[in-house]
């Protein structure tokens, strides 16, 4: 009997701890997720901009859960949005958005913008775009936006905690140094001292995401930038991979990795993460079979020579399954492949993530 009353006034005390745990809004326990970069993880910061770099008109968005355009540049989810599903958070909205207001800022936040690259004369010929020395004036902007809602103690504590995905560098090689001929920075570089001078201008800006709070950054290196359709299509004879796009990848990832490392030692923690976009991208690129593609050379949605020529339009030729696609339009992955980029991002070896993966990450942070 006594154990009865016991048990009954234990079940009372768990039913308590259940309701306080119920009543505390979910956005405030999910981790906060912060994006920066280009078009591989903009999802929609260009559809508010007077830009030609958008994904906001069909068939863009076609297997996304509205089958809307949303600005992602995919079929579907992009790498932000599998992260965030790894995480166990909500998907982040742009920065841009007028729906990323009140508690909806707790989540994070996409700044992100199609185009850019880390120096500032990349994508010029977009426009309207948002370069990265302005995108960390919006996370400043909306840390204070967070701290007018919650505090400014717990606004800070928001992005200790959070993780963030930095995504730049492959519009450098592409849209510049690249992008014509006889490009100015081609003339000012030769291609190892533009890596270098690249490595130098991304330590900036990698400084700057620390000392506004970030304290655990993924960055992604660049892909196999030749072997995408567009440059398939426009740089090589047989279909292989562009060869110089190659050599540029392969001489900034390494590079990029290293400099992370030094990073890191200086501040005497892990903050920042090597995810190798190159290895993640090129097991598939090399042999789509073994991962269910039937081609990483042609992209679903295009036109001409690889259905890699121009943009991805409703007038472009387009594949009926998206999922034995590597590749959506001429540069940019299927969801299927980002989910197989993304679950090497959770789990991969030190090959892929330097120095550990997203489920060390998760598991180490949830002791602090
Ligand atoms: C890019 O522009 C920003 C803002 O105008 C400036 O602070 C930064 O130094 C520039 N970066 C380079 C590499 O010139
Ligand atoms: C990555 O994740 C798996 C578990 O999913 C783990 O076994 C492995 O050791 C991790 N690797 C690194 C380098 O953190």
């Amino acid at each position: 009997m006594f154990k009865d009353i016991s048990s009954g006034f234990v079940s009372v005390i768990i039913l308590g701890l259940v309701i306080t745990l119920a009543s505390v809004p979910p956005e405030v326990e999910a981790r906060a997720f912060f994006v920066f970069g280009d078009s591989l993880v903009d999802n929609g910061n260009n559809n508010y901009l007077a830009t030609t770099a958008r994904a906001d008109a069909p068939p863009y968005g076609i297997d996304y859960p509205t089958h809307r355009a949303t600005g992602r540049f995919s079929n579907g989810f992009n790498i932000p949005d599998l992260i965030s599903q790894a995480i166990g958070s909500e998907p982040t909205l742009p920065y841009l958005s007028p729906q990323l207001r009140g508690e909806k800022l707790l989540v994070g936040a996409n700044f992100a913008s199609a185009g850019i690259g880390i120096l500032n004369d990349t994508g010029i010929q977009f426009l309207n775009i948002i370069r990265i020395g302005r995108q960390l004036q919006f996370f400043q902007q909306y840390q204070q936006r967070v701290s007018a809602l919650v505090g400014a103690e717990q606004a800070q504590r928001l992005v200790n905690q959070a993780l963030v995905l930095i995504t730049l560098g492959g519009n450098d090689f592409v849209n510049n140094y690249y992008l014509v001929p006889i490009s100015a920075r081609s003339r000012q570089f030769a291609l190892p001292d533009y890596v270098v001078y690249l490595i130098s201008e991304y330590r900036k800006i990698l400084v700057r995401v620390y000392e506004l709070g970030a304290r655990r950054v993924l960055v992604t290196g660049t892909g196999p930038l030749g072997c995408v359709p567009a440059e398939r299509a426009m740089r090589s004879r047989n279909g292989e991979c562009a060869a110089e796009l190659q050599t540029a990848a392969g001489l900034f990832n390494p590079r990029l990795v290293q400099m992370l490392l030094e990073l890191n030692r200086e501040i005497g923690s892990d903050v920042f993460i090597a995810a190798n976009a190159y290895d993640l991208n090129m097991d598939f690129v090399t042999n789509p079979r073994a991962y269910g593609f039937v081609t990483s050379q042609v992209a679903c949605c295009g036109q001409g020579r690889f259905n890699g020529i121009g943009l991805c339009t409703i007038a472009s030729n387009l594949c009926p399954n998206r999922d034995i696609f590597a590749f959506w339009d001429p540069f940019h992955p299927t969801e299927r492949a980002n989910r197989i980029i993304v679950s090497t991002i959770v789990t991969g070896s030190t090959k892929y993530m330097n120095p550990m993966n997203l489920s060390t990450i998760m598991a180490l942070d949830s002791l602090v």
